[in-house]
Order: C-alpha cells, then sequence, then structure tokens
C-alpha cells in the first residue's frame, strides 16, 4: 500500500488551482456575505478571495468558519490600495464581482466624501487592474437608485436616463459609467447589474427592515420618515443572489441588467406588515422629518434578465419577511453586538482595526 504523504493543506492548496477563482470585494457586508455564502454551496468549482476593508458596515463574524471548505480566503484590505489590489491580482482570476461600497444614503447626505473615495475611485482601481488581468466577467454591482425618482406611473428600464439624486447614487451612477468606459476603451468585460432593495440576513440594522424589527424587538418606536408614502420594490437577498451567479456566469460583457422581483410597498405598508408580524400596533410608528432629497418611488422593471438569462425570483415577499424576522429573532446577539457597537472589540482583536 502506498501511503500518502500530503497533507489536507497541501491537497487544498493543489486543488484550488484548478479552481476558478472568484474575487469578491465588499464581502463581509450584506450582499456580499450573501452571495459568498451562496456561491460555496452553488459552484464547488469556485475558490472565493474575499476582500473587505472592514468599515464599520463590514462584520468579519459573518464570514467565520467559511476556512473550512478550503475554497475560501479572506483578504482586509481597501479597494482603494492599488498595491494590495495588485497583490491579489498576482494569481490569475477567473471573475471579479464588486460589492464594495459606501452604500447608506442618510451617511451620503451627511458626508460624500467617503463615497466618491471608495464608490468611485475604488471602483476604478480595481477596473484598471482588471484591464491587464484575462478575465471572464468584471462584474459591478450597482443599484437602481442610479435612475433616480418615478413619479406614480412607470418603471426603470435599462434604457431609462441616469438621473441620481443623492451623494450616495450619484457615485454609484459615476462607477457604473467608469466601468462602461473601460469596457468600450479597455475591453474589460464588465457587466452592471441594477437591483432593487435587498432585506434578509445579515443586513446592517440602519437599513430600514432590520432596524425597524430590531427596535421593535427591543420594544422601541420606528422612526418613519415624511409621510410614510414613499414606495420602494424589494427583493429578498437570495433572489439577488441567484440573478448575479447568473450574470457572472453568463451575462454578456458590455451590457446592463436590472434585478427586481416586482414588490412595490409604500414604507407604511411596509412598516405595517412588521408590526404586524411582531404583534405590534401603530403606536409604535414615530413620524420624523423626512430624508432630504426623499426619492419618492423606484419600480424595476427586471424583463430583460428573465428573458436573457431565464432568472426569476423564487421567494415571495410574505414568507420572506417572515423569515427574516425569524433570522433575527434567532440572532439576537449578531444584532445586539452591532447596535451596542460591541462587534468593534471583535475587529480590534481579530484584525487590529477599530
Ligand atoms: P454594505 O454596506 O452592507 O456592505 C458594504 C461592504 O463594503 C462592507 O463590508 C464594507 O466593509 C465594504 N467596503 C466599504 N468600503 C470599502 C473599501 N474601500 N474597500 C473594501 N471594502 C469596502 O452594503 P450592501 O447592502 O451589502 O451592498 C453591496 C453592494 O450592492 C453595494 O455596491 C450597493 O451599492 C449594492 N446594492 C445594494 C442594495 C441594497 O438594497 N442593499 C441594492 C442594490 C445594490
Ligand atoms: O434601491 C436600492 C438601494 O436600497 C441601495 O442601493 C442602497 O444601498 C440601500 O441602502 C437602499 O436604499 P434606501 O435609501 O431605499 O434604503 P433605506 O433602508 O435607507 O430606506 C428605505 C426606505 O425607508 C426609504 O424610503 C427611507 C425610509 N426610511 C429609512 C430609514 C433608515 C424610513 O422611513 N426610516 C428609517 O429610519
Amino acid at each position: 500500500m502506498v501511503r500518502s504523504t500530503i497533507t489536507g493543506a497541501q491537497w487544498q492548496a493543489e486543488a484550488a488551482v484548478f479552481m476558478k477563482r472568484v474575487l469578491v470585494t465588499g464581502a463581509a457586508g450584506f450582499i456580499g456575505t450573501n452571495f459568498v455564502r451562496r456561491a460555496l454551496a452553488k459552484k464547488p468549482d469556485w475558490y472565493i478571495v474575499a476582500y473587505d476593508a472592514l468599515t464599520y458596515a463590514g462584520n468579519p463574524a459573518n464570514l467565520v468558519g467559511l476556512e473550512d471548505t478550503g475554497r475560501f480566503e479572506f483578504v482586509h484590505a481597501d479597494i482603494c490600495d492599488p498595491e494590495r489590489v495588485d497583490a491579489v491580482f498576482a494569481s490569475p482570476l477567473w471573475a471579479v464581482i464588486n460589492f464594495a461600497a459606501e452604500t447608506h444614503v442618510d451617511r451620503s447626505i451627511m458626508g460624500a466624501a467617503e463615497f466618491v473615495r471608495t464608490n468611485v475611485l475604488g471602483t476604478q482601481v480595481l477596473l484598471e487592474r482588471a484591464r491587464r488581468a484575462d478575465l471572464h466577467r468584471f462584474v459591478q454591482v450597482s443599484t437602481d437608485e442610479v435612475y433616480g425618482s418615478l413619479g406614480l406611473k412607470g418603471r426603470f428600464t435599462e434604457e431609462s436616463p441616469l438621473a441620481p439624486n443623492s451623494p450616495y447614487s450619484a457615485s454609484k451612477a459615476a462607477a457604473d459609467l467608469l466601468a462602461r468606459s473601460y469596457y468600450v476603451t479597455h475591453g474589460v468585460p464588465a457587466v452592471i447589474t441594477r437591483c432593487s432593495n435587498n432585506y434578509g440576513p445579515y443586513q446592517f440594522p440602519e437599513k430600514v427592515i432590520p432596524l425597524f424589527i430590531t427596535n421593535l424587538l427591543e420594544n422601541r418606536q420606528v422612526p418613519l420618515y415624511g409621510d410614510g408614502l414613499n414606495i420602494r420594490d424589494w427583493i429578498h437577498v437570495q433572489d439577488h443572489c441567484d440573478a448575479l451567479l447568473m450574470v457572472l456566469e453568463r451575462g454578456v460583457a458590455g451590457e446592463v441588467y436590472n434585478i427586481g422581483a416586482d414588490n412595490e410597498l409604500t414604507n407604511r405598508q411596509l412598516t405595517l406588515s412588521i408590526l404586524s408580524e411582531l404583534g405590534k400596533d401603530e403606536s409604535m410608528i414615530r413620524f420624523v422629518k423626512d430624508r432630504p432629497g426623499h426619492d419618492r418611488r423606484y419600480a424595476i422593471d427586471s424583463s430583460k434578465i428573465r428573458r436573457e438569462l431565464n432568472w426569476r425570483p423564487r421567494i415571495d415577499f410574505e414568507s420572506g419577511l417572515r423569515a427574516t424576522i425569524r433570522w433575527y429573532i434567532e440572532h439576537e446577539s449578531w444584532w445586539r453586538a452591532i447596535k451596542s457597537g460591541a462587534y468593534r472589540h471583535y475587529y480590534e482583536r481579530q484584525y487590529g482595526v477599530a
């Protein structure tokens, strides 16, 4: 009998050479975490390089244990740092998917500099390095907010003009245009996706759904902006991630794909659903001052990705919201650590950053 002298770690390292190495930036955030988990589960021949600067929104606890798959590594670095980006590209990558961004509209109203730095400069640094790589795809994860705001009728199509209203959406629109220009000028195989509002597990509790769920679990009121009649078009994060997997594999370079689940709700309707699921009444709503420049309505026409890539959303809003509420109930320590700021200590211990 021949005794194998190869160790588990060596075997993993050798197997990794034959895998599709995919760079996922912003991997410790809400959608990045869900995407990495979904990709590891559904794509056995993918090796994930999870890259994240761990800003306030990036939580390494989301990715704990994934190294055990042997198909995952974490790089703590900034997408604006060309040397760190270079180092990751030093081993051949099959694809890049860029989630890394500053994402909260209210924060962009308080200060836009970080949004321009990460969302615009960071994307350009990645695209610039991608020019010299032999990539299958570069997926730029964008948002329906680049199209601006709708009246009561109509939906955003891929041909709708870009008309961003917040510094956040303006920085995302700028990144989209850079991705487009690197495709046209330099042949980077960039694809842009524009998705509507996501909800689901691991969403940072500053965004409306997890903020409202966790406030109510703490028996605190929920702050509803303005008249509560602004409309958002909701999609479960798992459906978004499945669409992104398809775009990454089969999307046509140079194209834009809208992603949405045809699920428009006013913020008031959404709030009433959450209240009812948690057995609370309307006295828990506190109407507060409106967000400046608050987009009135988003609604996405996703017929192109349905037609061309045969993607469909699978999760209806009622069961998705119920499952999401259950997730926050079952993961109380996850959101309590964030709300109390304790998760920062985890960063310090783990990564030496405050
Ligand atoms: P998030 O705020 O939860 O996560 C963003 C992640 O990016 C964090 O882990 C953060 O640490 C990381 N990051 C920030 N700056 C970085 C930098 N300079 N270098 C490296 N990493 C950095 O955001 P999310 O909701 O998961 O959104 C992910 C992407 O999807 C964003 O590009 C966003 O514009 C887009 N998007 C979000 C939604 C939504 O509803 N949440 C909808 C459509 C599109
Ligand atoms: O449409 C996609 C976008 O969805 C993403 O590109 C953004 O990254 C993501 O943050 C999200 O943007 P919104 O501004 O739509 O999400 P937010 O959760 O901040 O707000 C949703 C709606 O709820 C919006 O109309 C404002 C309102 N709201 C929000 C908060 C945080 C409230 O009424 N009260 C609140 O406390």
